[in-house]
């Protein structure tokens, strides 16, 4: 069944408006009118579930599910753990956490806590607790959200007194003996030896650079102890609500918590898909993309913005059919729920300035017109979407340590991560007409958090080719092609997985700043790419690192690059040395122009291509071209730029081709044979006709697609 519905906050309109709880009843109806049937609860609401210490009122939370289950709408419950209430906090005020700077945080919002208190996570697991077995069988209750957005507000990486003993513990398990962490560390590298364990520091501001072994172990700790937090919640729901799923809102290309791990142990994932500034159709496609990839299964858009935002740069109204085509998109990547961020605008609280699907004057907004037309089209599309879901021969590669890695030693400084350095000031919306633009935020860095690892992603999205975002360690097996954009460490695991992929037969391409670093995050002994230079048949004699107005440019083998593209390389550039590889491309700029930039050495039926520099999506288009109809693998339709396609598939073969206009203009799609658009139920024999911002639906059989 399609989960389709909005995130509510009863208890704020009961203590607003002064029709108070009487308001309920009308909000119900009215998502129950939109075709609503699934309603997001409680995600910050402790103070109120737990007034004081061990006494729970789930009194308020009863009604409203018993209300909103009579309109024949599920509930998911939060649970509250985000917001500690202000008892907990007046009580243990060391439960806030620490900044690098040694500043504990004030308390009073949310998301403050510190995952290893010992009292916060005792208070957490009794409240959980409370609420599992008090929703057990309630009627209605269909599932759990754990907390919300772990690791949002900065709130990942905390430096306090109960982090730093339990990242000593933690490194003690880990290395067992002080002489391993000093070896794996290189302390002898500015006499940072350790004696005692007690001597080891949280990582927190400090002069000078700090080791880079002790960072990537602090951030592995940071994230591990979130990933406890979360387990200790998922372990208590599972047991005593069997019969509910548990899932979490995760942020999309977050970049500081391991998603993989982070999300284990949970029925499928969630995310909320918010369009902030320098957001592109592509890069929301590929956010989708990697959310599937974290569990390899279809996933929940738990938050999807409405209408206008409150927290980016200048938060600009959504332009007509935003809510429509960006439901839709998320439907076509394998979303099986939809739910809006929030059902009405807060006349309270911090969020006054976010918009919600009826304003805050409890007016219907173009969201909920959009929400609306969609229920309706559910009402159809809905049972053909079950047991539907996106399927692809490509796989991408995001690695959490290699962006740690980066983070860490981002050696150009356009490819810090954690702060874009261009920070964009355009309405997002519907933005896609500027091809030119957004190859140049490839070449100049800072375009997105995530860049380096989306230029092929990109490539392969404009081109309608189905792609899945997942973990180095996956099972490579099924796919035919496998790339990996930005492998910057190489654990032993990863190695092989590649090494084997490759000797079945795969094809795999690597990107520049492969195999430069350890699973310690140190310079392996060998030339880069260290373990994978058998892979490569080529290794890197050295590389450059570009400014932001210096580029190269890439000379193709005539029979790579047949369409003639322009492929320019920007920030980083290494020059390899072919020692059984045969060159593709190489630079032809500067003092090492001539020398090799893209090399490719086969193994049997498998191959490996290494690109040593970083390009736009332009550059791996050139590839693509030229290797997918090799390995004979299709775009899903052939359409114009801005007009995305995305499918998914069923086990009997049946497939639903999406396509969704993200360009501001009417435009035209020529097909080859006749279809009939789903959510209409119009006929289309040689043109399908978009309106800007429009959606079709299409279905035919897998193996015509
Ligand atoms: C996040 C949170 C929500 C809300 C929205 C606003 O994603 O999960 O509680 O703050 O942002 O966009
Ligand atoms: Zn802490």
């Amino acid at each position: 069944m399609f989960r389709f519905g909005c995130d509510y906050y009863p208890e704020q309109w009961s203590q607003w408006l002064a029709e108070g709880e009487a308001r309920w009843e009308e909000d119900a109806r009215l998502m129950a009118e939109a075709g609503f049937n699934t309603v997001r609860l409680a995600e910050f609401a402790w103070a109120l579930l737990e007034p004081e210490p061990d006494r729970f009122d789930f009194t308020w939370l009863d009604r409203a599910i018993h209300l909103l289950h009579s309109h024949g709408l599920d509930v998911v419950l939060g649970t509250p753990t985000p917001a500690p209430p202000p008892w907990l906090l007046a009580a243990h005020p060391d439960i806030t956490q620490v900044t690098a700077a040694g500043r504990r945080l004030a308390p009073g919002t949310r998301r403050e806590a510190c995952a290893n208190h010992p009292v916060y996570q005792e208070r957490s697991q009794a409240v959980v607790t409370a609420m599992a077995r008090h929703y057990a069988e309630t009627p209605g209750v269909i599932g759990w959200q754990t907390d919300n957005e772990f690791g949002c507000h900065d709130s990942a990486r905390c430096y306090c007194p109960h982090c730093q003993a339990t990242f000593r513990r933690w490194l003690e398990e880990r290395y067992g003996d002080l002489d391993a962490l000093n070896r794996a560390w290189g302390t002898s590298f500015w006499g940072e030896i350790y004696r005692t364990w007690d001597e080891i520091p949280v990582p927190a501001l400090s002069a000078a650079e700090r080791n880079p072994g002790h960072l990537l172990d602090f951030y592995r700790f940071s994230s591990w102890s979130w990933q406890r937090f979360h387990q200790a919640q998922i372990e208590t729901l599972r047991r005593l609500c069997p019969g509910h799923f548990v899932t979490h809102n995760l942020m999309g290309f977050f970049p500081e918590l391991n998603y993989y791990e982070l999300s284990r142990g949970l029925d499928f994932v969630a995310w909320d898909n918010y369009h902030y500034h320098g957001a592109t159709p592509g890069m929301v496609a590929a956010t989708h993309i990697h959310m599937r990839g974290i569990l390899e299964r279809n996933f929940w858009v738990m938050e999807q913005q409405a209408g206008q935002i409150n927290w980016s740069v200048t938060n600009p109204a959504t332009p007509p059919n935003f809510v429509r085509l960006k439901t839709y998109q998320a439907m076509g990547h394998g979303a099986d729920g939809v739910l809006y961020f929030r059902w009405r605008q807060a006349l309270a609280g911090s969020e006054q300035y976010h918009s919600g699907l009826l304003d805050h004057a409890g007016r219907p907004t173009q969201g909920l017109e959009e929400a609306r037309q969609i229920g309706q089209e559910l009402q159809r599309l809905a049972p053909l979407l079950e047991g539907t879901e996106p399927t692809a021969r490509i796989a991408i590669l995001l690695d959490y340590e290699s962006r740690w890695a980066l983070q860490i030693q981002p050696h150009n400084q356009l490819l810090r991560t954690d702060h874009p350095p261009d920070f964009r000031l355009e309405n997002p919306a519907l933005a896609v007409d500027r091809e030119d633009e957004l190859e140049d935020q490839f070449l100049t860095g800072g375009a997105f958090e995530a860049w380096p690892f989306l230029a092929p992603a990109i490539a392969l999205w404009e081109a309608n080719v189905p792609m899945a975002i997942v973990s180095p360690e996956a099972d490579l097996s099924r796919y035919d092609l496998v790339c990996a954009p930005f492998l910057n460490l190489v654990r032993p695991a990863v190695a092989e997985n590649l090494a084997a992929f490759v000797e079945g037969g795969g094809a795999l391409i690597l990107g520049p700043r492969t195999g430069v670093k350890d699973s310690a995050n140190r310079l392996f002994s060998q030339p880069q790419p260290g373990p994978l230079a058998a892979l490569t048949g080529a290794t890197v004699a050295f590389f450059d690192s570009l400014e932001p107005d210096r580029r190269n440019e890439l000379r193709w083998e005539p029979h790579v690059n047949r369409m003639g593209r322009e492929t320019a390389v920007g920030l980083w550039a290494e020059v390899l040395e072919p020692a059984g590889a045969e060159v593709l491309a190489s630079y032809t700029q500067g003092w090492y122009a001539g020398r090799a930039a893209v090399t490719r050495q086969e193994h049997g039926p498998g191959q490996v291509i290494y690109v040593g520099c970083m390009g736009g999506p332009r550059l791996y288009h050139t590839l693509f071209e030229w290797l997918l109809p090799a390995l004979d693998i299709r775009p899903l339709l052939i359409s114009v730029p801005g007009v995305e396609i995305c499918a998914r598939t069923g086990p009997d073969g049946r497939r639903l081709i999406f396509v969704l206009n993200h360009t501001r203009h009417p435009q035209i799609l020529a097909l080859s044979a006749p279809k009939v658009d789903l959510l209409t139920g119009q006929h289309f024999t040689q043109n399908l006709p978009l309106q800007p911002g429009d959606v079709r639906v299409l279905q035919v059989a897998a193996e015509r697609a």
